[in-house]
């Protein structure tokens, strides 16, 4: 009988450490082992000085982290020499009782880290600060939830974080989320909240939809009119079918100062951050602030959109005024966001008013097509021109929705990304096919604006489809892609549509649990997912959303 309760506990002991170990997204390579590390008594950290101490604030940012949410004070050591792998550290082990130590390995992978958690010792193993931040995620798994949540909790006393050997890094480079803040203006507080998760779960691209037919939200000093006309519009829900425009003042936007704050947020979590401007379509809240060189039929009245749907209220592409605008908004873009990528959108630009105007008609034959659609690309490839005229730091990628690649390319080249969303699967080889860059964000199952699920719980939400988290899980990214073009996929992205979803706290509903099944399908082998195991390791994570202030679907959690 004895036995029996012995095994069982022991039984119990080890399924309570495994149910501990529930690292989202699922690690290449991980093994549990015997033991703790335990945080009492002096720990100190170990650290090499490399390229001009970026390791630094990764490190600063750790320990200042531990700091603020268990009152642990690790102890930092910078080591002027750096500790490279092969480096003998005995003396190393004299410093305090314990030791987080952090080696550079310059053949590992640009993301990637090794950690090996010993009763005395964790060793850190990574090429780039990001490497050694996405090893500190890991730990911080480990940890009580409230780490990772960035508070304190006053319930967690005691704890130490189990012995484990983990070898990791991504599957794509590109794991991205986007949030639609034309519809509706969210505020920077709500922004960090979703960075934080975003890189809790080691995604590293948040796509920023900052325009669009019903609000322009980002401050561009040269036209202060998109700012004082069009962050406004004269209703807060956005009217569609029997949903009538209710009359209420409602908008807002980002200063300078709000998009800096926001950008050293992301910056310190290894989230670049990707502005979209949407032009020449879904621009109606451009148009209205300066119809006079902006629209296509100025002598109209232009305000900004209240309704859903596609306006055809486009930018007029003939007019060399409007380019100048694109060019100058792309610049304060450049300034704004130090990163790779901007995003100039391109979807559902209906060319209606093109076809009624007579600049437009007179470029197009300029032009040498019948394609109105290869307007839009001629706009495109002067924005792309413009930029290529920059100096080496300023220098930006260009992204693109998947219409682009309805008109003739060849002008704008193949060094561009583009955004596959309709149709993705097809849509992201054509543009593999045509030698460009491409990222599967495909409308069904990514979408994470529809509903989750068909319960009388669910919030209403844009697209009339649900999409659970296991089918959102079960999307599998580049499957069936030749050998040859998978060089050209660098990853997934979750987008978030938000024409129905006034209230941040909707926005986080729909959006959690699924941007972790998302998170998963771009850092984990495909061969190392499953949606059981991703479902077990999901359960502790409403303490960490709830510690955070952030709502969440619940029925997938017992
Ligand atoms: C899109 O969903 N219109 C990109």
């Amino acid at each position: 009988m004895k036995r029996i309760v012995f095994t069982l506990l022991l039984f119990l002991c080890v399924s309570l450490q495994a149910q501990e170990i529930s690292i989202i997204p699922k690690p290449a390579e991980m093994y549990l082992e015997e033991g703790e590390f335990s945080f009492n008594g002096k720990v100190v950290i170990c650290y090499p000085e490399i390229k001009d101490g970026c390791v630094d604030a990764v490190v600063d940012n750790f320990v200042e982290n531990i700091k603020k949410t268990t009152g642990v004070k690790l102890v930092k050591d910078r080591l002027k020499d750096g500790l490279f792998l092969g480096w003998d550290v005995q003396e190393v082990a004299k410093k305090g009782d314990a030791h987080i130590v952090l080696y550079v390995d310059e053949y590992m992978g640009k993301e990637a880290y090794r950690l090996s958690v010993t009763p005395k010792r964790i060793n850190i193993a990574a090429a780039t600060p990001a490497g050694f931040f996405y090893a500190f995620q890991t730990l911080k798994q480990l940890m009580p939830r409230n780490v990772m949540a960035g508070v304190c909790d006053e319930n967690v006393k005691e704890w130490s974080i189990p012995c484990v050997f983990i070898v990791d890094e991504p599957r794509f480079s590109w794991r991205g989320f986007m949030l639609d803040e034309g519809r509706h203006f969210y505020g920077k507080e709500e922004i960090k909240k979703i960075i934080n998760v975003m890189s809790a779960y080691k995604m590293n691209r948040f796509h920023w939809h900052l325009t669009e037919d019903q609000g322009w939200r980002i401050e561009i000093k040269k036209y202060p009119k998109l700012t004082e006309v069009g962050a406004w519009r004269d209703s807060k829900v956005c009217a569609w079918g029997d949903v009538k425009p209710d009359g209420i003042r409602y908008g807002g936007y980002y200063t300078h100062e709000d998009i800096k704050e926001v950008v050293e947020y992301a910056k310190e979590r290894f989230v670049e951050i990707v502005p979209e401007v949407d032009i020449p379509g879904h621009s109606q809240a451009a148009v209205a602030s300066y119809p006079e060189f902006l629209a296509c039929d100025p002598e109209n009245k232009h305000d900004v959109w209240l309704w859903q749907g596609v306006s055809n209220d486009v930018i007029n592409v003939a007019n060399p005024l409007a380019v100048q605008f694109a060019k100058d908004v792309i610049d304060e873009l450049t300034e704004l966001f130090p990163f790779g990528y901007i995003h100039l959108g391109g979807d559902e630009c209906p060319t209606h008013k093109w076809e009624h105007n007579s600049d437009c008609q007179a470029l197009l034959k300029e032009i040498g097509s019948t394609n109105y659609r290869d307007l839009q690309i001629h706009f495109y490839k002067q924005l792309k021109d413009h930029i290529a005229k920059k100096p080496a730091e300023q220098q930006r990628k260009l992204i693109f929705w998947n219409e682009v690649l309805h008109g003739n390319t060849e002008p704008l080249g193949n060094d561009i990304t583009i955004m596959a969303w309709i149709y993705a699967d097809g849509a992201a080889k054509d543009a593999a096919k045509r030698g460009m860059n491409t990222i599967l964000s495909p409308q069904i199952p990514y979408y994470i604006n529809r509903k989750q699920s068909d319960l009388p719980t669910e919030p209403h939400s844009q697209g009339y489809g649900t999409e659970t988290v296991e089918r959102v899980y079960d999307y599998k990214p580049m499957n069936d892609v030749p050998d040859e073009l998978q060089g050209k996929y660098m990853g997934v992205q979750a987008n978030f549509w938000t024409e129905w979803v006034v209230e941040p706290e909707v926005v986080q509903y729909l959006m959690l649990p699924r941007l972790a099944a998302v998170a998963e399908a771009g850092w984990s082998n495909a061969e190392r997912r499953d949606y059981k195991s991703f479902l077990e390791r999901l359960q502790g994570e409403q303490v960490y959303y709830r510690l955070l202030g952030v709502d969440y679907g619940k029925h997938v959690f017992k």
